[in-house]
C-alpha cells in the first residue's frame, strides 16, 4: 500500500506544472486546451488557474515559480503588459508588442516572456483564408489586444488601419508601429475611411465581453468583408452576429486564435507543435 502511494507521489512530483494568471480566469478554456495537447503529445502536465489582482500578482507569480516543477505560465488580461517588467528576458515578439502572454522558466531559473497572440491570430486567419499577402485590415480598438496583433499583421505585408473610440490612442499606435509598415489611424473625418475597401475587419475592443458593438460605420461591412472577433464564446459573439446581419458572409470569433496561441506556447515549452484542428474539435 505504502509503495503504491509513494509511486503515485513520486510520479506527481515529477509532472510539469503550468498556470494561467489573470483576472478573471475562471471562465478560461486553457486547462482543456492544454489537457488535450498533453494527451496528444504524450507529455503529462498539470495546469491551474490563478486569479490575481494587481496587488498580489508578483507575490503569486514568485510563489508559483519558486516550485521546482513549475515550468511555465500563461498571462491574460489585464496583466499582459505588467508582466513584461517581471520577466528576466523577452523574445523579440514580446518586445515589439510590449506584452507577454506566455512565460517559460529557463534551466537557470530565470523567466523568459514571449507573446504568441500575434502568431496565433495569423495562423488562424491563414487557416480560414481570411487574409492574403496584401490585405487591407481595419482594426477596431487600440487597447492591449490591438497592441499584440498590429506588428505581425504588418510583418506579413498587410496595410493596417486603426479605428478607436478614443482617437488619441489610435494615433499613438500609428506612431509606434509606423517603422514596421503601412499603418494609419482613422476616424469619421479622415477620407480614407470612406474610400477604402477593407478585406478584413478585426474587433480588438473589449465590447463583446460586455455584449456591446463598437461604434463604427457599418457600411464598411459587405459580403466580401471577412469579420473576425478576437473575443470568443460558445455561441456567436455579438460582433459576429452584427456583421452577419449587416451583410458579411465569412465571420469568425477568436476560438481558433485561442487554440493557436496556446499551441505556439506549448511549442515554446516543449519544442513540439500540437495538432490545432483536432484540439479545436475536442475542446469546443
Ligand atoms: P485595455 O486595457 O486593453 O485598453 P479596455 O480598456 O477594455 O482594455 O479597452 C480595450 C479597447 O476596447 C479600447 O480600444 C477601448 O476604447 P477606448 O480606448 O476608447 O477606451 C475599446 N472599448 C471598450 N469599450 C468600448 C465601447 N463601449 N465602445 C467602443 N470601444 C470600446
Amino acid at each position: 500500500m505504502n509503495s503504491i502511494v509513494n509511486k503515485k507521489k513520486s510520479k506527481n512530483d515529477s509532472i510539469d506544472n503550468f498556470a494561467l494568471f489573470g483576472n478573471p480566469v475562471n471562465h478560461s478554456m486553457s486547462p482543456n486546451i492544454y489537457k488535450n495537447f498533453s494527451k496528444e503529445q504524450g507529455i503529462p502536465l498539470k495546469y491551474k488557474l490563478i486569479n490575481v489582482c494587481e496587488n498580489n500578482l508578483i507575490k503569486e507569480m514568485e510563489l508559483f515559480f519558486s516550485l521546482k516543477n513549475s515550468k511555465g505560465a500563461n498571462i491574460t488580461v489585464p496583466f499582459k503588459e505588467t508582466v513584461v517588467h517581471i520577466c528576466n528576458s523577452l523574445t523579440d515578439r514580446a518586445k515589439v508588442s510590449n506584452s507577454v502572454n506566455v512565460i517559460k522558466k529557463l534551466s537557470n531559473g530565470t523567466l523568459l516572456g514571449d507573446n504568441t497572440d500575434g502568431v496565433g491570430l495569423i495562423h488562424d486567419l491563414k487557416t480560414k483564408k481570411f487574409i492574403d499577402k496584401k490585405s487591407n485590415i481595419l482594426i477596431l480598438g487600440a487597447g492591449g489586444a490591438a497592441l499584440g496583433i498590429i506588428s505581425v499583421l504588418l510583418e506579413i505585408g498587410s496595410t493596417v488601419f486603426i479605428w478607436n473610440r478614443t482617437i488619441e490612442k489610435a494615433k499613438v499606435l500609428e506612431k509606434r508601429f509606423k517603422h514596421l509598415g503601412d499603418v494609419f489611424y482613422l476616424n469619421f473625418f479622415n477620407k480614407k475611411i470612406h474610400e477604402k475597401k477593407f478585406n478584413l475587419i478585426i474587433n480588438a475592443t473589449s465590447c463583446s465581453m460586455k455584449n456591446q458593438i463598437p461604434d463604427f460605420p457599418k457600411y464598411l461591412i459587405s459580403s466580401n468583408t471577412y469579420c473576425y472577433d478576437l473575443f470568443y464564446s460558445r455561441k456567436n459573439t455579438v460582433f459576429t452576429k452584427f456583421c452577419k446581419k449587416n451583410g458579411a458572409i465569412h465571420c469568425s470569433d477568436g476560438k481558433g486564435m485561442l487554440v493557436s496561441q496556446a499551441a505556439f506556447a506549448f511549442f515554446l515549452w516543449y519544442n513540439k507543435f500540437p495538432n490545432i484542428s483536432s484540439s479545436m474539435d475536442s475542446v469546443f
